[in-house]
């Protein structure tokens, strides 16, 4: 999700990255040296360190492995109504907001507001996007299932007439809070590719939409938690639905996680009477939502139910290849703004999983399984999440990082401190994260691990709150506008990264910003051509050559359209990014997902035509349909080379 100025100001909005929550003290006189060391010291020192190969710390010290070439002519840097892709290449839109994919539903028809009808359409602002090849197991590259995210609805997009702010909340309707609980969730979707290219199997017994009304069953160690129970669930285990999924991942054994990210922006009343005070405002739940559901449904008014925002803001599991399943909360994992949840499998077989809370100042946290994983035991796999460690991430400005315990009864998560169990550490992860003073990132949003190297990649898209006395040797910009990347190296164990180690080194990979602007002090691999620069970097993918592609939101703060940008991770291509897609005006762009023989490119166009004066008459572009009357759709477009090829090779 988007917070750029260029959208319609007061409406849906991650308002908190506008006002961070995390409280937490200033940074120590330890972090004062740091910044210290990072503004006059870091550059020369950091550089030295990584030409002696001392510590994993440097400015992209490039690597000797043979990267795979990167073979398409450029895009230029644009503004406009289309979506643009290199030459040789074909853009097909796939799956529309309002396309029926459940049997029955009715075509879109965008001045009927139907809950029902939603609820078997394609959902609104698509995010994440996952291909799962059919049948399950095959690796096959031409059938199979796209699982994609729907992470909010636009009111003032979707319904004539429709004003932002408090108008809009008066003026939401029953039956237009439940059209939006129906353009959230997830969609499951068959996928074809023949002659004609890729289409949607619109009747397909595996097609699911998942909505706010889906059950979904809570696990792990704060499930049948006091704090987890409501009215409507004396258990503490059963929730309907999920929202505000944002990007996600997906588990070795065929499942898809979907990350609950900007939960508080669905919960009315006044949150400072209830006993969950403090947890929600350190989840920046204030009684002053982006949507009225709160005057429909109980559940969403935290004065009367205040249990129910600790039932958001959690790793979700979904079966895709079962539309019957029930998905699972995993609380493992933490509660906070999960952007996404990358997957594993270590040198032991312990599963790790990777996730980032997206809010400014937040934090970057990884899960390690005690269990092992069993290639055998499929579906039963799942467990693993349910019983492990979590860790936040310290970074150091000696290029190390600390993986800390999340677990009650060590350091400071203690009674004293105010956690009675692990539930409460789950519960109030952000909380534990402050005490166990981990690093306040600048937005952490996708990551992502090489299979190749086992090397991650933390995305953090940007940080204009970030003060001077603020920066740090891994945030180091103030008033960072224009977003890095920080790569992580785990150590090595009998021949492989060991992700589940306690400590691994870090060095800055890409500081994003044109590198002709000094104010930028963008940092690249080697020189980017005029539009291999890019800002604000969000979802990122590999695809199976090794190569990452690093989708984008809030480019156009800086003049250019949102996209995708791609380069090689080792060797003298290391860092250097090349310009792939570009968006319609008033988009991010989300996914990105590849076939597993990365000849079909999936992307996520989010939010078309929503800008600085859009709503639903005027839309600053009508992409894809371009007709009139017709808004912008979000969309999943399929990107093919007319060669037949590989995408970007
Ligand atoms: Fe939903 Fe952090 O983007
Ligand atoms: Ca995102
Ligand atoms: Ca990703």
């Amino acid at each position: 999700m988007t917070d750029r100025h260029y959208r319609t100001p007061v409406h849906i909005n991650n308002e908190d990255d506008n006002n961070p929550s995390n409280p937490s003290a200033g940074p120590a006189l330890s972090d004062l040296i740091r910044v210290r060391l990072s503004r006059r010291d870091a550059l020369k020192g950091l550089m030295a360190s990584a030409a002696i190969g001392a510590i994993g710390v440097g400015i992209n010290p490039r690597g000797a492995a043979a990267a795979p070439k990167l073979g398409f002519a450029e895009i230029p840097h644009a503004y406009d109504e289309n979506l643009h892709v290199p030459q040789g290449y074909t853009a097909k839109t796939l799956l529309r907001w309002g396309d029926p994919i459940i049997a029955g539903a009715p075509d879109f028809d965008p001045l009927k507001h139907d809950a029902a009808a939603q609820a078997g359409q394609f959902g609104y602002n698509c995010d994440f996007v996952h291909f799962c090849p059919l049948p399950e197991g095959s690796g096959a590259s031409d059938h199979g299932l796209l699982v994609v995210n729907h992470e909010y609805t636009d009111a003032h997009m979707i319904f004539p007439g429709f004003a932002d702010g408090k108008a809009a909340l008066e003026a939401t309707t029953a039956e237009m809070a439940a059209y939006e609980q129906a353009g959230h969730g997830l969609s499951v979707v068959e996928v074809k590719r023949d002659g004609n290219g890729w289409s949607a199997v619109p009747d397909s017994r595996l097609n699911r939409r998942i909505t706010l009304a889906t059950e979904m069953e809570l696990v792990g160690p704060a499930a049948g938690d006091a704090r987890l129970k409501t009215a409507a669930d004396a258990t503490g285990t059963r929730v309907l639905g999920t929202m505000n999924n944002c990007a996600g991942g997906w588990t070795p054994w065929g499942t898809i996680l979907t990350a609950e990210e900007n939960v508080h922006q669905y919960f009315g009343g006044d949150p400072e009477a209830t006993p969950e005070a403090a947890n929600a405002k350190r989840m920046g739940i204030k009684g002053e939502p982006s949507y009225a559901w709160g005057k429909f449904a109980d559940r969403f008014d935290i004065s009367k139910e205040p249990n129910e925002p600790n039932r958001f803001g959690w790793i979700v599991e979904v079966d895709p290849y079962d539309p019957a399943s029930m998905p699972k909360k995993h609380t493992a994992l933490g509660r906070f703004k999960h952007e996404a949840a990358t997957t594993v499998i270590n040198g032991d077989n312990r599963l790790v999983v990777y996730t980032g809370d997206d809010e400014r100042f937040e934090y970057v946290y990884k899960y390690v399984s005690s269990g092992t994983f069993d290639p055998a035991a499929g579906r039963a796999n799942s467990t693993l999440l349910d019983d492990g460690t979590l860790y936040v991430a310290k970074l150091d400005a000696d290029g190390n990082v600390t993986w800390l315990p999340l677990t009650f009864g060590e350091g400071p998560l203690t009674e004293a401190k105010g956690f009675k169990n692990q539930a409460d550490v789950l519960i109030e992860a952000r909380r534990a994260g402050d005490l166990l003073e981990a690093t306040k990132m600048d937005r952490p949003e996708d990551i992502e691990a090489s299979d190749k190297t086992g090397k991650v990649y933390v995305v953090l898209t940007k940080n204009d709150k970030r003060k001077a006395e603020q920066v740090d040797a891994a945030n180091a910009r103030e008033k960072n506008i224009w977003g890095h990347i920080v790569e992580m190296v785990p150590p090595m164990k009998d021949g492989r990264a060991d992700h589940a180690a306690d400590r691994f080194t870090w060095n800055a990979f890409i500081q994003a910003g044109n590198p002709k602007d000094p104010e930028a002090k963008a940092i690249y691999g080697g020189e980017v051509s005029d539009a291999g620069w890019f800002a604000n970097p969000d979802n990122i993918a590999f695809d199976a050559s090794g190569r990452l592609w690093i989708s984008t939101d809030g480019f156009p703060d800086h003049g250019v359209h949102d996209g995708l940008w791609v380069t090689e991770t080792e060797g003298e291509g290391r860092a250097v990014t090349r310009h792939f897609l570009g968006c319609p005006r008033g988009a991010e762009l989300c996914g990105p997902a590849f076939t597993p023989d990365g000849k079909t490119l999936f992307v996520a166009v989010q939010h078309p035509g929503d800008e600085d004066g859009s709503n639903f008459q005027n839309p600053s572009t009508r992409w894809p349909d371009f007709k009139d009357g017709m808004p912008p759709r979000p969309s999943v477009v399929a990107i093919t080379k007319d060669d037949g090829g590989e995408i970007g090779a």
